[in-house]
């Protein structure tokens, strides 16, 4: 559920108009509602009721804007970070050092260090080299940490392929038939703690099937490595659940029955669990909103031309992902339509052959569930600015990040020697 709804026929965020603000930072932008983000925090921790303390750490990827995670943080989340640069957004934003876990492939040396002198909670690892390295860099700094070995538990999740990440042939942790070898070198190295085990088999999950059986996996683990005399304290379950994004599909898994399959799964663990959600915090508390710019006929449908491109949102781009669009203004009448933006290749398409809200040049319409994975994966393709950001609470709201302008963008490039008439 969420608070952009319609109301005197004008689309809200809470209790204000889409189009003001549209009207105040122009368009493209990327607005967020706090009381949908703060309902979502309240729904995932009572679906973990029943669990003892357990730790929630926003995936700060999915939106690592200063004020979401502000918001986040007075609520008591922790963060989940996989960089140097994250990790010190969550620490501005006020998520405490403890409550930050650290994941990804490729940490580099510096980021060890960032990490380690700040004090993080825990470092989840993927690879034996990683530990190896990590240990160096905490013993060269005369600190410890405290470590968890993702494990890769060979389950396709079922999701888009470009973002699974718990098949044997994925990227990602330690293959689980050498995660006892793993553990038992990690374990001999002067400057790490082993003090758990992390999983995480991909986002957008519609069916809890595939996160039971990894969980199961994980459970028979915990077994052999407590067996193995390692003092297992902590479980990082990671994120992944998905969110409705078509109204005509069923939805997905609710938070209240995905922490009842985790309670069940984990009920003698004995383990304090680590959770790491981020599109089901922040997906549906966001939306894109952009104005039509005209309207172009097509063989079939017409083209809607919005001036929101690939650049601002690249889901459906990349993983063809389906959004709902909707008129912030809609006149009762519906059409079907090609929706595109500005930008010179074909993939700059939102949706085909699309059943909607009739528009026309000049109306304002929205990109429904954009709050998780949009701002935070724009870019500048075309030299477009980066796209700004508001966020809406009751009848306040705030520009969050200024839109780029393009003056910023000249200015980052230099001119080499020869080419710079006035040095040379
Ligand atoms: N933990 C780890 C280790 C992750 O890699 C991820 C997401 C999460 C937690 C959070 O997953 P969530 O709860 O948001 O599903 N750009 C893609 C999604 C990439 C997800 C990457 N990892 C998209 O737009 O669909």
């Amino acid at each position: 559920m969420d608070h952009f709804t319609l109301r005197d026929g004008a689309m809200h965020a809470e209790d204000v108009p889409l189009s003001a603000i549209a009207a105040e930072a122009g368009t493209p932008v990327y607005v967020y509602s706090t009381a949908t983000i703060e309902r979502h925090v309240r729904v995932f921790r009572e679906a973990l009721a029943g669990l003892d303390d357990p730790l929630v750490a926003f995936a700060v990827k999915a939106n690592p804007n200063g004020a979401v995670l502000a918001t986040l943080a007075r609520l008591g989340l922790g963060a989940d970070v996989v960089s140097g640069g994250e990790l010190m957004r969550a620490l501005a934003a006020g998520v405490p050092a403890e409550k930050v876990v650290f994941s990804g492939v490729g940490k580099t040396a510096e980021e060890m260090i960032l990490a380690l002198r700040e004090g993080i909670g825990q470092f989840n690892l993927e690879s034996v080299p990683e530990a190896d390295m990590l240990s160096d860099v905490a013993t060269k700094l005369g600190l410890e940490a405290q470590v968890a070995f993702r494990i890769n538990p060979n389950v396709d999740a079922g999701t888009h392929s470009k973002i699974s990440t718990g098949r044997a042939d994925d990227k990602f942790g330690v293959a689980y038939d050498r995660a006892l070898d793993a553990y038992a070198h990690a374990a001999a190295l002067p400057g790490l703690k082993v003090v758990g085990v992390a999983v995480h088999i991909g986002s957008q999950l519609t069916d809890l099937g595939p996160s039971r059986a990894a969980f199961e996996r994980i459970g028979a683990l915990i077994a052999e490595l407590r067996a193995a005399g390692h003092a297992i304290a902590t479980a990082d379950l990671g994120g992944g659940l998905g969110v409705p994004y078509n109204p005509a599909l069923p939805p997905p898994p609710s938070p209240a029955d995905y922490g009842a399959m985790v309670q069940a799964v984990t009920a003698d663990w004995n383990v304090r669990l680590i959770f790491e959600p981020g599109r089901v915090i922040v997906g549906n508390a966001g939306v894109l909103v952009t104005r039509v710019i005209r309207v172009k006929d097509g063989v079939g449908y017409p083209f809607v031309v919005v001036d929101a491109g690939m650049n601002d949102l690249m889901r459906p781009s990349l993983y063809d992902a389906w959004h709902d669009i909707r008129a912030i203004e809609p006149s009762g009448e519906r059409a079907t339509a090609n929706i595109v933006g500005p930008i010179c290749e074909t993939g700059d398409t939102f949706a085909r052959a699309r059943e909607m809200d009739r528009v026309e040049a000049g109306d304002l319409v929205a990109f429904m569930t954009a709050g998780a994975y949009g701002a935070t994966m724009a870019n500048t393709y075309n030299s477009r600015g980066l796209t700004p950001e508001a966020i809406v609470n009751g009848e306040d709201w705030a520009i969050i990040r200024e839109r780029q302008p393009i003056e910023a963008l000249i200015a980052a490039d230099t001119l080499p020697p020869w080419l710079n008439k006035e040095k040379a």
